[in-house]
């Protein structure tokens, strides 16, 4: 079973980011996870445009953008001129999430819809066949380094029925807790990529860790 890894910078360090950028591209990760938060979407800020764009100089591998804001619509556009090659908004902070979606996909990005642990799997029913990934929070957004929550498996499970009965081909993205032991279980229930924060930058060997987890 061979995830798309993506490591999430937010835990990487941002005194030394290029150094950081340049072990994921010398490492197996698919892509790069940047987390933009805004301090009222949810309790945290974390980084905007001009580090997407220091990121960027510096990347080898696709940038995916999870827009933790409210408003989405208002940086979208600045997002993928910085370079986004996929870019998810929050079901809960999108009044109209399919105009939304036309708007990143009109951008020439790959869209994403991210879900909170609160939001049911049948809010996407109708609009699983417009979207190329849904990110489904396994924490409540805002911050790395937090539990997993069990009843994820649960979602993935009802989300991967929802994406077969409705011929859908977006990717099941699993962000927040993700380790070595619970790697393996989220691919089984049908996950397609793993986001990693803690994990990978926290580790002394992270190109290893990445590794492990292609390698499940
Ligand atoms: C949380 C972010 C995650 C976070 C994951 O709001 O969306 O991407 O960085 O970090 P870990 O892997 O440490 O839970
Ligand atoms: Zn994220």
């Amino acid at each position: 079973m061979k995830p798309i890894v993506a490591p999430s910078i937010l835990a990487a360090d941002f005194a030394n980011l290029q150094r950081e950028i340049t072990m994921i591209n010398e490492s197996d990760a698919d892509w790069i996870h940047v987390d933009v938060m805004d301090g009222v979407f949810v309790p945290n800020i974390s980084m905007g445009l001009p580090v997407m764009e220091a990121v960027k100089r510096h990347a080898k591998k696709p940038i995916d953008v999870h827009l933790m804001i409210v408003h989405p619509e208002n940086f979208v556009e600045a997002f993928r001129k910085a370079g986004a090659e996929i870019i998810s908004v929050h079901i809960e902070a999108c009044h109209h999430l399919h105009r939304n979606i036309q708007q990143i996909k009109g951008l020439g990005a790959k869209a994403g819809v991210a879900i909170n642990p609160h939001t049911s799997v049948s809010q996407l029913e109708d609009i699983v066949q417009d979207i190329d990934l849904i990110c489904m929070m396994s924490v409540n957004p805002g911050f790395g380094a937090q539990k997993f929550i069990e009843n994820t498996y649960q979602k993935i499970k009802e989300l991967r029925e929802l994406l077969v009965r409705r011929k859908s081909n977006a990717l099941i993205e699993i962000d927040g807790g993700v380790s070595l032991s619970n790697a393996r279980p989220l691919m089984e229930a049908g996950a397609d990529v793993l986001v990693t924060g803690n994990l990978v930058f926290t580790s002394d060997s992270p190109k290893e860790v990445i590794q492990q987890l292609k390698r499940l």
